[in-house]
């Protein structure tokens, strides 16, 4: 009997444990952006030639995240900030041209993309996404400019976790 129990401790310790992992997981899951929705990545109307960063001010990116780019006839580039405001770029950190393209915002601070077609840039098919550092994900955060934040969120899931394993483990001898 005494061994059965202990089996199902076992069990239920490790049934647990996967779902705090499926639930960090979920927590930490990236999303994908979809640039410019139904309209998809095409050059603005000449009466609104900023909606792409319009839309990207109006959206929270977190490190992590991905920006799909759907388009005919056209490509994507990004470039550093030069070239995004000369809308020009011989050496792009990252071109696309297959009309479905996605890129994986790796890191926090600013990404800039434009179009690959001559002219298309300067009418407005241009987008600065910023991704935000983990300092500003949390909601007392700011200021602080070192990259410590994810060490922190880690160890305070690792405590979390422990929380969560002990508080198992009292409820279980409790029975
Ligand atoms: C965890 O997230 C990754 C992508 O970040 C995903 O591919 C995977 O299916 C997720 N796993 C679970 C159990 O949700
Ligand atoms: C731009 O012009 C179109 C028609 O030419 C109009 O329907 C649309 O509302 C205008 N958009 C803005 C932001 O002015
Ligand atoms: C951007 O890249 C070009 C070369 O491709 C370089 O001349 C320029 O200095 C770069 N600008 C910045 C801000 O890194
Ligand atoms: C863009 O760059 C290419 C080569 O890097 C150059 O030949 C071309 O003139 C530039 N176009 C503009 C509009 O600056």
């Amino acid at each position: 009997m005494a061994s059965f129990s202990k089996s199902s401790t076992t069990v239920l310790i490790v049934f647990l444990f996967t779902v705090f992992c499926s639930l960090h997981n979920f927590s930490v899951s990236s999303f994908e952006f979809e640039v410019g929705g139904t309209h998809g990545w095409v050059v603005p109307p000449a009466n609104d030639s900023k909606i792409y960063n319009d839309w990207a001010s109006e959206n929270r990116f977190q490190v992590g995240d991905t920006v799909r780019f759907r388009y005919r006839k056209d490509s994507v580039m990004e470039v550093n900030e030069t070239e995004y405001k000369r809308c020009n770029s011989s050496h792009p950190n990252y071109f696309s041209n297959n009309g479905n393209s996605v890129f994986r915002l790796n890191q926090p601070g600013p990404f800039y993309f434009i179009s690959g077609v001559s002219g298309h840039c300067e009418k407005g098919q241009r987008m600065i996404v910023k991704v935000m550092s983990h300092e500003e994900e949390s909601p007392s955060g700011g200021g602080g400019k070192s990259s410590s934040g994810s060490h922190v969120a880690v160890s305070s899931l690792g405590v979390s976790a422990l929380v969560l394993i002990s508080s198992v483990c009292v409820v279980i001898c409790c029975f």
